[in-house]
């Protein structure tokens, strides 16, 4: 084992002017990262901007002998998504990791949710990871290398009032496992992290157990993901208080109804629980993996 070091790398980190994002910015430039800063400030329900957010974070960066270039842009745009890599390109000539991570929380029970919740929520979380993966995929194509660290929730596990924000984490898995699928041949790794920790999203609801919880803990997981050191890809990673541990979307051997027989909904009623047995339940990689696994049983 050797140490993991970001000599000549170039990271992009979104939402880096404070809690989890600013962990990250400071441990990947101390291993020798140059790091884009992106900030918007503003509050934890997404209103209004503080450019000193990312500025404060690469004065830090640089006071400790690090590089670093802030970015102001929103993420929830195309244009905010294609400016921040535009930032690492002008600034250090290419970006190497990408890291998914701005976002707000508009917490509403689903029927009091309104769709200015809902559109603000899949904006800054689901399309914009996709505004800032695009233009940073094309550039990691082109240099055959890639590291995307995509930043999902255990919301997705479902929570109260969080209808928005676990059905946006949960598209979150889809796209980096569709990225890590694409990428696969051109050297780019997709992952996933769920980070639980203190910050100011999350300090009110977790009340003292969120002592355990300091963000520091999750940066090693996904500093890891974000490394050349890093072997797998299409992962989901949950990290909290310093316990670390993957997250499946895995699929069992269920029930065949036999070949060129339909069978009726009592069928299944009468055949639920082997249906729902984990036993033998394995986690695809891609479609394929199911395609095979049904041709399996098709042809046994
Ligand atoms: N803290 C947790 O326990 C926890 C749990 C699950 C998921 N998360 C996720 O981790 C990520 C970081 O959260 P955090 O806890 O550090 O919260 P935080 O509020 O401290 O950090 C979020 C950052 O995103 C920035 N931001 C918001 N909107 C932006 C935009 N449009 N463009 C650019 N930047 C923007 C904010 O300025 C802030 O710096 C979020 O995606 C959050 O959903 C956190």
């Amino acid at each position: 084992m050797s140490d993991i070091s970001f000599d000549g790398r170039v990271a992009v980190v979104t939402g880096a002017g404070g809690g989890l994002g600013r962990t990250y910015a400071l441990e990947l430039a101390r291993r020798g990262a140059a790091v884009v800063v992106n900030a918007l400030g503003g509050s934890v329900e997404g209103e209004g901007g503080d450019p000193t957010a990312a500025q404060k974070v690469v004065d830090e960066i640089k006071a400790a002998g690090g590089d670093a270039a802030p970015n102001f842009d929103s993420v929830s745009t195309p244009e905010g998504g294609a400016a921040i890599v535009k930032t690492a390109v002008d600034s250090f000539g290419k970006v190497d990791i990408v890291i998914n991570n701005a976002g707000f929380l508009r917490d509403k029970s689903f029927l009091k949710l309104t769709w200015d919740d809902l559109d603000a929520v899949l904006d800054v979380h689901l399309k914009a990871a996709f505004y800032v993966s695009q233009p940073a995929f094309a550039v990691m194509k082109e240099n055959g290398y890639g590291r995307f660290i995509f930043t999902a929730s255990n919301a997705t596990f479902g929570n109260f009032g969080q209808t928005n924000y676990s059905a946006a984490k949960m598209g979150l898995v889809g796209l980096s496992n569709t990225i890590a699928v694409e990428g696969a041949r051109a050297g780019i790794l997709s992952n996933v992290i769920m980070p639980v920790a203190k910050t100011r999203m999350t300090e009110d609801l977790l009340g003292d157990f969120a002592d355990y919880l300091a963000p520091e803990l999750v940066t090693p997981m996904v500093t890891y993901l974000a490394s050349e050191a890093c072997t797998t890809t299409h992962g989901a990673y949950s990290a909290a208080g310093g316990r670390y541990a993957r997250v499946s979307w895995a699929l069992n051997n269920g029930w065949f109804a036999g070949k060129g027989v339909t069978p009726t909904a009592e069928d299944i009623q009468t055949n639920l629980e082997q249906i729902e047995d984990r036993e033998g339940s394995f986690v695809p990689s891609s479609t394929t993996d199911e395609i095979v696994a049904l041709n399996e049983v098709f042809t046994k």
